[in-house]
């Protein structure tokens, strides 16, 4: 495993890091509700492949993903450098409507207090007592940036978090959020969808995160798995599933899917890899400062990402990767 700081912190993560959005389930990823012991062994084989940066969100099978986690991390908090959010919650107390889903309604909130209530929420489920960083979920124009930075540099200064970050951002987003910490910690990280069919928005941020020494934090590099194989694209969700929902299952995305495929797997057989591997390989050559954050539940998907990191693409393997799937790419993806 290879390890970066993350950001301005004084955080070393794994560059492959665990998502646990799928370990929620619920309505969102129907196919399965995982239990306290395959949370328990997703978590050993990260240790096995040296994997120490974990991300899950409060919304994630509405709790559910903290609850498994903290329940899997008892006694072995501190090999764990754990993330998780705020700003969505459910606690009917304001905000601006997100989503209702599983008879919750979700509110994006940045206002101190409810950053506040969130991270104490987080806590107890999680069942510990800092958060190692804390990504606001969904920047939000509503309420003041100044505000809200001064809640997560207060956390800082009270030792309930480490480190802070940003997602479903925009690169101006990231200036507001340096320019409000001036002379203080500042934001160590974005997150943000990123994969080889929809790398405009990542590219766009690049520059803004080397200007400023954050790192970016990919997600969705496989694409919900419909970057795993062709096999994926024969599988079925129903209607309230994320993967149901993508523009990957229209036919003409299915068909460029199969051609891209059917391209790279001559790479795959030259270096010895998955499709994944391939993919994920991709991405992180694309800028020096990158989290590859991998939605994994199986053990052996954590060893097979985990691979990536020996592959060594060369700069017109990489190119040719990237033609194959132009006419398929996608500029926004709002998951
Ligand atoms: N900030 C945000 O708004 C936001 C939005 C989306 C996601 N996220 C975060 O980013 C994480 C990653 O995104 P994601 O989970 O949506 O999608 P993803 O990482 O693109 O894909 C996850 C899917 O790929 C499969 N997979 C993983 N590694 C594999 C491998 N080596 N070989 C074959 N299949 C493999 C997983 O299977 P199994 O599950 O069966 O192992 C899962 O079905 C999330 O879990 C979450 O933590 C954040």
């Amino acid at each position: 495993m290879e390890y970066k700081t993350l950001g301005n912190s004084d955080l070393k993560v794994s560059v492959i890091a665990l998502g646990t959005w799928g370990l929620g389930g619920g309505s969102v990823w129907s196919d399965r509700d995982s239990t306290p012991a395959e949370a328990a062994r997703l978590l050993d084989a990260c240790l096995d492949q040296g994997v120490n940066y974990v991300d899950t969100a409060p919304v994630y099978g509405t709790g559910a993903s903290e609850e498994l986690l903290g329940a899997a991390l008892r006694g072995r908090r501190q090999a764990f450098v754990l993330q998780t959010k705020c700003s969505l919650n459910w606690r009917g107390e304001g905000g601006n409507f997100h989503y209702s889903r599983d008879g919750y309604t979700v509110n994006n909130d940045t206002r101190p207090a409810a950053i506040v209530r969130d991270v104490e929420d987080s806590l107890r489920r999680l069942r510990t007592d800092w958060l190692d960083c804390l990504i606001v979920h969904y920047v939000c124009k509503s309420f003041p940036v100044e505000e809200t930075v001064e809640a997560l540099e207060g956390l800082i200064r009270a030792g309930k978090i480490r480190a802070y970050g940003l997602s479903n951002s925009q690169p101006a987003d990231l200036e507001a959020y340096q320019r409000a910490s001036a002379g203080r910690q500042g934001a160590s990280v974005v997150q943000e969808f990123f994969s080889i069919l929809s790398p405009f928005h990542g590219r766009d941020y690049f520059p803004v995160c080397q200007k400023h020494g954050v790192s970016f934090q990919t997600y969705g590099v496989l694409e919900e798995g419909f970057l795993t194989g062709p096999a994926f694209l024969e599988r079925q969700f129903a209607g309230t599933d994320i993967r149901s929902r993508i523009p990957w299952v229209q036919p003409r995305y299915h068909e460029g899917l199969r051609r891209a495929f059917a391209a790279w797997a001559p790479l795959c057989e030259a270096h010895g890899c998955s499709f994944a591997q391939l993919v994920e390989a991709w991405a992180l050559a694309q800028f020096p400062n990158m989290s590859l954050l991998v939605g994994m539940r199986k053990p052996e998907n954590v060893a097979d990402s985990a691979r990536c990191l020996a592959l060594r693409l060369s700069p017109e393997e990489l190119s040719r990767m990237e033609q194959t799937v132009r006419d398929i790419q996608v500029e926004v993806l709002d998951k």
